[in-house]
């Protein structure tokens, strides 16, 4: 059985000490109104800190752009109100000992299941205007749109750092905006900002992280989140080949990330497993690159994120073959998210030994910021 003191190792990221590998993953709450975060979401935050997490991520939080967000209640990342409510988050987080990391967003075109009838004060853009499946939902962005939100996200960085934040992490990931450049079908554009390649179409995000790199201090860690499946088609790869995935991972490390936080449903699945039957994303990146890798899916749980969206419960389950990873260097980090959305308390109960105090994970805890 592996040793649960690996999880409790310290680690670097960049200049930044963590106290153990557990991360709390992004988790959109959308309870933060007009954009603004309260003192509940400080709240929710602190607990979390307070019970060990190495490093928070927060829910996704929106760029200085018009229609960077879907729905009102997400938190923006601009404007004095919405910064001073974070203020409040980083210093409370930081009160009970903990760091933590704001996710910068930008939705593109992508609607919220939510309220999909919401619509932001401008029109939603994206790199040419299409929907993943191929409506004219929104407004291809013009050169001057891809400049200013290239940036919106250095000036997001630069508040993070200036309120306190630990880093940031950048939202590539699951069909948002950064994401939405990556795919042929959904780039067509014919500039620089296009192509033919992923290397060539990921051209938008290495502008987003040197934009960064030059305005923050050396060692304030840059994260990025990213995913491989088709948004609409989870067995799809963007990188098909590891050869693929090492060109593309290699220009985002030249230009300043720090680390990947490498998005599945399920930690457990090989993400390619034609020629490896274990080694998951993380383990891929970790492997082709050697800057820090962070895994994430289904920790602790018996089924997937979506499967809780639509409604069905998940079993606590053991973290044995997770640490048996973890201890063999697959990757270096681990998020977390329905687990310690339901229970602040999780990481604290782990590492206590008190698994029969952690309860089974069900959908109801999504109302709430307890
Ligand atoms: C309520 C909820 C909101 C989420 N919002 C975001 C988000 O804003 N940004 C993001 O990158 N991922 C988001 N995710 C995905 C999580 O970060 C994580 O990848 C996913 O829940 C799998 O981890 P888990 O199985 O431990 O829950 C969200 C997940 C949940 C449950």
């Amino acid at each position: 059985m592996p040793d649960l003191d690996v999880l409790f190792k310290p680690y670097r990221l960049n200049a930044l000490k963590l106290p153990n590998r557990a991360v709390m993953a992004p988790m959109t709450r959308s309870m933060s109104p007009g954009g603004v975060p309260t003192a509940e979401v400080a709240g929710y935050y602190r607990r979390r800190a307070e019970n060990g997490v190495g490093l928070i991520i927060t829910e996704g939080t929106g760029i200085g752009r018009p229609a960077a967000l879907n729905e009102p209640d997400m938190p923006r990342f601009h404007g004095e109100a919405a910064l001073a409510g974070w203020k409040k988050v980083v210093d409370e987080v930081h009160a009970a000992g903990g760091r933590i990391a704001p996710q910068l967003v930008h939705v593109g075109h992508k609607l919220s299941n939510a309220v999909p009838d919401w619509t932001p004060p401008a029109p939603y853009e994206s790199p040419s205007g299409l929907s993943v499946t191929g409506e004219h939902v929104s407004r291809p962005m013009s050169d001057a749109d891809v400049a200013d939100t290239i940036d919106a996200f250095a000036r997001a960085a630069v508040d993070a750092e200036r309120l306190g934040f630990d880093g940031i992490e950048l939202m590539g990931a699951h069909g948002y905006l950064i994401n939405q450049f990556f795919y042929d079908h959904l780039n067509l554009r014919t500039d620089e900002y296009g192509g033919s390649t992923l290397v060539e179409r990921s051209r938008f995000v290495v502008e987003i992280l040197k934009a960064i790199r030059s305005v923050v201090t050396p060692g304030f860690p840059v994260i990025l989140r990213l995913s491989q499946w088709k948004p609409k088609d989870f067995n799809a790869r963007l990188a098909e080949t590891p050869k693929a995935l090492e060109q593309w991972l290699a220009v985002l490390v030249d230009a300043g990330a720090d680390a990947f936080h490498l998005s599945q449903p399920k930690f457990w699945r090989a993400a390619f497993p034609e020629i490896d039957g274990e080694l998951n994303l993380a383990g891929w990146a970790k492997k082709l690159t050697g800057v820090t890798a962070i895994t994430v899916g289904s920790v602790g749980l018996s089924g997937d994120v979506y499967e809780s969206f639509a409604g069905k419960s998940a079993r606590a389950t053991s973290l044995d073959g997770l640490l048996a990873r973890l201890e063999r260097g697959e990757f270096d980090l681990i998020a977390v998210g329905r687990a310690l959305l339901q229970d602040p308390a999780w990481l604290e109960k782990v590492r206590q030994g008190r698994a029969n105090q952690i309860a089974d994970f069900a959908p109801a805890a999504f109302a709430t910021l307890s």
